[in-house]
C-alpha cells in the first residue's frame, strides 16, 4: 500500500472523555488466561500489555463477567469482589505503561452461562424460557429471568463499571451482542415477555438502555462507555439492522460514547446462510456504515479488517471512526507498529479456519501461527521479542 493511505489510522481517536493515540483498537477476544476463581492472571496482564506495546491505541479486554452466574468461560475474569481489584488494577497499569487506553468489556452471558458441569445446577437466565441450541446438537431450555433478577443484573453492570473505573481503566464496553443476555432481550425470537421488558421495540430495548444509563450514572464523565450492539441477528424474524439504527440515538441519549456493530449470534452463525461469515473480509461494514450514518458518537468497525488497505479505506470512506482488530493482533501484536513504520510485508497473517484460538479458548487460547517458543509457552507475551 502507498505509505500515505495508512496515516489517518494513526491520528487520535476521542472516545467520550478520553483520547486514544490512534484509531486502532484491540477488539475483545476471550483468551481464557484468567484463573478458575475469576482473577486476572499475570499471563493475562502480559498478553494485553504486549498488544498495547504493539501499537494499538486502545485495548478492550475480552468479556469479563459481571457476576458468577453471568460467566461463560471457566477461565474468564469476574468483576464483583474486592479481591478482583488487584489484578484489574495491575492490568490497567500495564496497558497504560505502553501508551494505550485500557477498557474492559463487561458481559452477562445469560443463556450462554458456562456450558460445563457446574452450571447445570444454576439458573440459566434468559428473557424467556425458549429452547435453543447451546452447542451443536445440544438444545437446552433456559429459565425466564424474574423482575428482581433483572434489577440485580443492572446493579451488577453498575458495580462492575464502578470497579473498573476505580481500578484505573479508561472505560467499559457493554456487551449487547452475540446472543448474550442483553442481546437476547433485543431479539423478538428470544423475548416474549409481557412485563414491559419485551413485546414492542421499547420493551425489548429497555434492559440494555437501563444498563447503559446505570453504568453512565455510576461512573464519572471522563470514563468512556461503549456498547457492542447486535446490529442484525441474521435470521428470519430476528432483530434487524433497522432496529439497531433506531436504537442508536437512544443509546446516545442514555450516555453511550462509542458503538460497535456486531452481526449474528453464536447460533445464527451456524445457519447455512451465514456459513463462513467470520472469514469474510469486512463482513460487518454494511451494518457499521448504517450505524455510523445514524450516530453522532464514534462507531468502530470490526470483523475481517486485518488487511491494512481495507482498514485504511474503511476510515477514508467514512464508514467508521476507528478500526478494531481481534485475531490480527492476537497472532501479531505488532500489526499496528509494523504498519505505522511501513513494514507491512513483515505482518503475520491469520489464515486458519476455523481459527485455533476459537478451539482453545476454554483452556487458554493459542495461535497456530505464533513462533514456536510462544506456542510452547502457551501464549505470546514479551519474551518472544519482535515478531518477524
Ligand atoms: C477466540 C475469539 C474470542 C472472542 N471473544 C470475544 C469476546 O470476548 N467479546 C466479543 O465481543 N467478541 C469476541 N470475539 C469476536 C471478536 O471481537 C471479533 O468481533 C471477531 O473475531 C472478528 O474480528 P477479527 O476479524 O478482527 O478477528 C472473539 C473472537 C474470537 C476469534
Amino acid at each position: 500500500m502507498s505509505t500515505g493511505t495508512a496515516d489517518p489510522l494513526f491520528t487520535p481517536l476521542a472516545l467520550g472523555g478520553v483520547t486514544a493515540r490512534n484509531k486502532l483498537l484491540m477488539a475483545p477476544m476471550s483468551v481464557g488466561y484468567g484463573t478458575p476463581a475469576g482473577m486476572v492472571s499475570d499471563k493475562q496482564i502480559e498478553h494485553y500489555a504486549r498488544r498495547a506495546a504493539g501499537g494499538v491505541g486502545t485495548v478492550i479486554t475480552e468479556n469479563f463477567a459481571v457476576s458468577l452466574g453471568g460467566r461463560q468461560m471457566p477461565l474468564q475474569p469476574i468483576v464483583t469482589e474486592p479481591e478482583h481489584m488487584d489484578g484489574l488494577t495491575r492490568l490497567a497499569v500495564a496497558v497504560h505503561e505502553h501508551g494505550a487506553l485500557a477498557m474492559v468489556q463487561l458481559v452477562h452471558a445469560g443463556r450462554y452461562g458456562g456450558p460445563w458441569e457446574e452450571y447445570e445446577s444454576r439458573r440459566r437466565l434468559a428473557p424467556s424460557a425458549i429452547p435453543f441450541e447451546l452447542l451443536p446438537g445440544r438444545t437446552v431450555t433456559p429459565q425466564e429471568i424474574t423482575a428482581d433478577e433483572i434489577g440485580q443484573v443492572v446493579s451488577e453492570f453498575e458495580n462492575a463499571a464502578r470497579m473498573c473505573e476505580a481500578a484505573g481503566f479508561d472505560g467499559v464496553d457493554i456487551h449487547a451482542a452475540q446472543g448474550f443476555l442483553l442481546s437476547g432481550f433485543l431479539s423478538p425470537r428470544h423475548n416474549n415477555r409481557t412485563d414491559g421488558y419485551g413485546g414492542d421495540f421499547d420493551g425489548r430495548t429497555r434492559l440494555v438502555r437501563e444498563v447503559v444509563r446505570a453504568v453512565r450514572a455510576a461512573t464519572t464523565e471522563g470514563f468512556a462507555v461503549g456498547v457492542h450492539l447486535m446490529s442484525d441477528e441474521l435470521v428470519e424474524g430476528g432483530w434487524i439492522i433497522d432496529d439497531a439504527v433506531r436504537l442508536v440515538p437512544l443509546l446516545e441519549d442514555d450516555g453511550a460514547d462509542f458503538l460497535f456493530a456486531i452481526p449474528s449470534t453464536f447460533e445464527t452463525l451456524r445457519l447455512p446462510a451465514n456459513e463462513g461469515l467470520l472469514g469474510r473480509p469486512g463482513y460487518s461494514l454494511t451494518d457499521t456504515s448504517a450505524l455510523h450514518a445514524a450516530s453522532s458518537v464514534p462507531v468502530i468497525a470490526n470483523g475481517g479488517l486485518s488487511d491494512p488497505t481495507l482498514a485504511a479505506e474503511t476510515l477514508a470512506h467514512g464508514t467508521a471512526d476507528g478500526i478494531a482488530l481481534a485475531r490480527a493482533v492476537f497472532v501479531d501484536p505488532d500489526w499496528p507498529e509494523k504498519l505505522r513504520t511501513r513494514r507491512t510485508d513483515e505482518i503475520r497473517g491469520c489464515p486458519c479456519h476455523p481459527p485455533l484460538c476459537l478451539q482453545t479458548q476454554l483452556s487458554g487460547a493459542q495461535c497456530s501461527h505464533w513462533p514456536a517458543d510462544a506456542r510452547e509457552r502457551g501464549y505470546l507475551g514479551f519474551s518472544q521479542g519482535a515478531l518477524r
